[in-house]
């Protein structure tokens, strides 16, 4: 998969991808990730890519030529029209779903607007998906553009040496994770639960499964709304409700 990142501050966005888990796949030739500086494209003597908005208000505008431009440098290579997202709070708010969704794709574009935004029009010939992180403003769209690689990434097939923790994690089944544990079997006079030190698969699995039920119950039961429980579990639900 290769993203291509639209934007005034590659090195922004470079110097955090490149790290970790994101930069090993990189240099395992499993995606590949460029930032094309929008700046390069700009069409006069000065360099800028910003100018005030007609019809006045604060702050300035990114202008259409040079985000065109700079578009144009990717898409000419590519043998269709790529999807471009556009990074914005006006977007729709990413998810777990979408992000397999864009993981599909062999060419991704990302836009990351700066100042007050882009011209309307270039956002209108080019963006084929306006996408927002959350509902905060942020200084610029480096930041969620980096968010959705991280997301996007992870679900293509060999970025995650175990390919089943892509699969068993928080959303996929619209559950959170269960709690988890590691040495010493005693930390500050706290226990690890016997259970996951009993050796028992299937009881593992089902304490595992009861305690993801649990959390999400307590933080996000909107998300329980959308997960599937068996019988068992909503017995096992509305005896333990009461003790968390
Ligand atoms: N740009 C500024 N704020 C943003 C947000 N919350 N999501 C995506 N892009 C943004």
């Amino acid at each position: 998969m290769h993203f291509h990142i639209l934007t005034l501050f590659p090195d922004m966005v470079m110097s955090g991808l490149n790290t970790s888990i994101i930069g090993r796949a990189v240099k395992n030739d499993l995606l590949t990730i460029d930032a094309v500086n929008i700046r390069d494209f700009a069409f006069n003597k000065h360099q800028s890519v910003d100018d005030y908005p007609y019809g006045g208000g604060a702050g300035m505008l990114m202008q259409a030529e040079p985000v065109y431009l700079a578009y144009q440098s990717v898409a000419e290579k590519l043998s269709k029209k790529p999807r471009v997202v556009y990074l914005s709070p006006q977007g729709q708010t990413f998810s777990q779903q979408m992000a397999e969704e864009f993981a599909q794709e062999e060419n991704l574009l990302l836009l990351c607007g700066h100042y007050e935004g882009i011209d309307e029009r270039v956002l209108e010939e080019i963006v084929t998906d306006y996408v927002s992180i959350g509902d905060y403003v942020l200084t610029g769209g480096e930041l969620p553009a980096m968010v959705m690689v991280d997301a996007i990434a992870r679900m293509v097939p060999g970025v995650l040496h175990n390919d089943v923790s892509a699969e068993f994690e928080s959303f996929q089944d619209n559950l959170l994770e269960y709690p988890q544990y590691s040495r010493p079997e005693e930390w500050h006079g706290k226990k690890v639960p016997p259970v996951l030190l009993s050796g028992h698969h299937a009881n593992i699995e089902k304490w595992r499964r009861e305690q993801s039920i649990l959390r999400t119950w307590k933080n996000r039961p909107d998300l329980l709304e959308k997960a599937v429980l068996t019988e068992a579990e909503e017995e096992f639900l509305k005896k333990n409700q009461n003790n968390t």
